[in-house]
């Protein structure tokens, strides 16, 4: 990890209709740091994910992505979505197309990189991620623990600078989650820049370098794993801890 900062949001504000999402938002997460996001449903931890690659725009306050402000769109727009890869609950991967096409397709139609090399980088993602062996699957054919392993892969196909993940183990049948955090551990140790939505809370003790808690729209706490799971500072954190870890 760096002293350089990648993402960094200042005063951010976003509202839907009247509701106040996210409140004077300030976030800095520096490169190869894995920052771990947690808090309730509703906190604004989704929003938080898309704002950083401008999925939803702010209204007020700045974003900065590796020094420059999130651009509102065009080619520089299609570049920055993808400099930072995102993985969503869903694993939203085309039906019609096979793993391998599927982890092709970005570098392909938006990079219009050679064919050879791509084939080449997604097999070894593939690889990397433990499919190599179904790349000419379809989806479908495929476990939702593997499929997700595939959306990892085709993110980190565009040779993303940071990897945003919004619980996606959340949709897991329980015996799948393990494979999918295992990727994700070995991603952060390699030293991939990441902000991670999740309520796997031994990933957030052994995988984060720092554990950002939210709610109602506000950063409220932000720590190591060790000392925010040994001393929550907010009571909203210490009710939130209780909830999650006694059951
Ligand atoms: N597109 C939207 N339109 C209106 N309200 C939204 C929209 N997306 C999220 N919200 C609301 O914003 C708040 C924060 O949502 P979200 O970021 O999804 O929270 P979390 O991911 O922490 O559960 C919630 O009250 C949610 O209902
Ligand atoms: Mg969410």
């Amino acid at each position: 990890m760096s002293d350089e900062a990648l993402i960094v949001l200042d005063k951010v504000n976003k509202y839907f209709g009247p509701l106040h999402v996210l409140q004077d938002v300030d976030l800095s997460v520096a490169r190869g740091e894995v920052v771990v996001v947690i808090g309730p449903s509703g906190s604004g931890k989704s929003t938080l994910c898309r704002a950083i690659n401008r999925l939803e725009p702010i209204n007020s306050g700045t974003i900065t992505f590796d020094g420059r402000p999130l651009p509102a769109e065009g080619r520089s727009l299609a570049r920055l979505r993808s400099e930072v890869g995102m993985v969503f609950q869903s694993f939203n991967l085309f039906a019609h197309k096979t793993i391998l096409q599927n982890v092709m397709l970005g570098p392909l139609k938006v990079r219009k990189e050679k064919p050879a090399e791509v084939r080449e980088r997604a097999m070894s993602l593939l690889d990397r991620v433990g499919i190599g062996n179904q790349a000419e699957k379809y989806p479908a054919q495929l476990s939702g623990g593997q499929q997700q392993r595939v959306a990892i892969a085709r993110a980190l196909a565009m040779q993303p600078k940071a990897m945003l993940f919004d619980e996606p183990t959340s949709a897991l049948d329980p015996e799948m989650v393990g494979e999918v955090l295992d990727v994700m551990t070995s991603l952060a140790r390699e030293g991939m820049t990441m902000v991670v939505v999740t309520h796997e809370m031994g990933f957030a003790r052994h995988a984060a370098n720092r554990v950002v808690f939210m709610a109602d729209g506000q950063l409220v706490e932000s720590a190591p794993p060790a000392e925010f799971f040994a001393n929550p500072k907010s009571d909203r954190a210490k009710d939130f801890l209780s909830k999650i870890l006694t059951h």
